[in-house]
């Protein structure tokens, strides 16, 4: 498996040292607009293999990563702790369908792992660049909310983050959706919990919609968190594990990429699933998406 990536910025090699410490490809290659950045990442990874799985890592032009399985893209402008994922939009856009582009001709046959934001469009946009079909172009979307989701219910509710199946859909940024009709842990309906607690629920929904910016002021990005939520969809792919999780992709029932619960294997993408939800989520869903399609609009995509 190659795994290569395009950006070594924080998030970038963040994933790509939780890829090298997870043995999820025998061949990683590192690539940034500043090739000593890309360089000096890859050795400091590579430095620590003697306690990793084996990995040949290496630095290079993006013509390096031709022939890649996977392709992890994060290259762009990060925001601004008060800024909108949004502001980047125009920043960005014109980059990620250059970069795709030149991606998909070196590696015809990768899968695209879209991180950079804001991320619902930029997918979008990936997906158009590319020409291949809309199960190939992933964006981590809310699998990164619903892991905070998840992480802050288990520790209110004192259970293992692991056990809930808790998602947020929609778009990863303002308008995301906390779903909280049809959380479960393992099967069990959290409000069966003899310490259910609504308010906290709805409390912990308004969190995950804040957390983000909060690192963002506090250390000047997030890393970790979207690190974990990358390789939970890298490892779907690799290991083919069928696993469900929230990923932005093209929906053509609504036109535009939005993340909704979503089988990961080797293929990519596969069925999207219809989640239960209340009314009230159903509408704040189809007000995510249109503010997704606002952007698009902007861009003229
Ligand atoms: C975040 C960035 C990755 O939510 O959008 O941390």
């Amino acid at each position: 498996m190659k795994i290569s990536f395009i950006g070594s910025g924080k998030v970038g090699v963040a994933v790509a040292y939780t890829t090298a410490l997870k043995g999820l490809a025998q061949e990683i290659v590192l690539t940034d607009v500043s090739s000593d950045k890309a360089h000096g990442e890859a050795l400091d990874i590579l430095q620590g293999q003697a306690f990793c799985p084996q990995a040949n890592i290496k630095h290079g032009e993006i013509e390096d990563t031709a022939n890649s399985d996977i392709v992890v893209i994060t290259a762009g402008i990060p925001r601004k702790a008060d800024e909108p994922r949004v502001m980047l939009l125009s920043r960005n856009a014109g980059l990620i369908a250059d970069i795709t582009k030149k991606v998909v001709a070196l590696s015809p046959h990768c899968i695209i792992l879209m991180i950079t934001n804001p991320l619902d469009v930029m997918t979008h946009l990936a997906y158009q660049a590319s020409g291949l079909p809309a199960g190939r172009v992933i964006g981590m979307g809310t699998v990164l909310d619903t892991a905070r989701y998840r992480s802050y219910l288990a520790q209110h509710f004192q259970v293992d983050a692991r056990d809930l199946d808790a998602y947020v859909v929609g778009e990863h940024g303002e308008t995301m959706v906390p779903l909280v009709t049809n959380i479960s842990i393992k099967g069990v309906p959290l409000v069966n919990l003899p310490n259910y607690d609504a308010p906290a629920v709805t409390r912990i929904a308004n969190e995950v919609r804040a957390a983000s910016g909060q690192v963002i002021a506090l250390k000047g990005g997030t890393v970790f968190a979207p690190a974990v939520a990358a390789c939970a969809i890298l490892e779907a792919i690799v290991h083919d594990n069928r696993q469900i999780l929230p990923v932005s992709t093209f929906n053509s029932n609504y036109g535009t990429a939005v993340s909704l619960p979503t089988v990961i294997g080797r293929q990519g993408a596969g069925s999207t699933l219809v989640i239960p939800m209340s009314q009230a989520e159903e509408a704040a869903l189809e007000h995510s998406i249109a503010n997704i399609k606002k952007y698009l609009n902007e861009i003229n995509c």
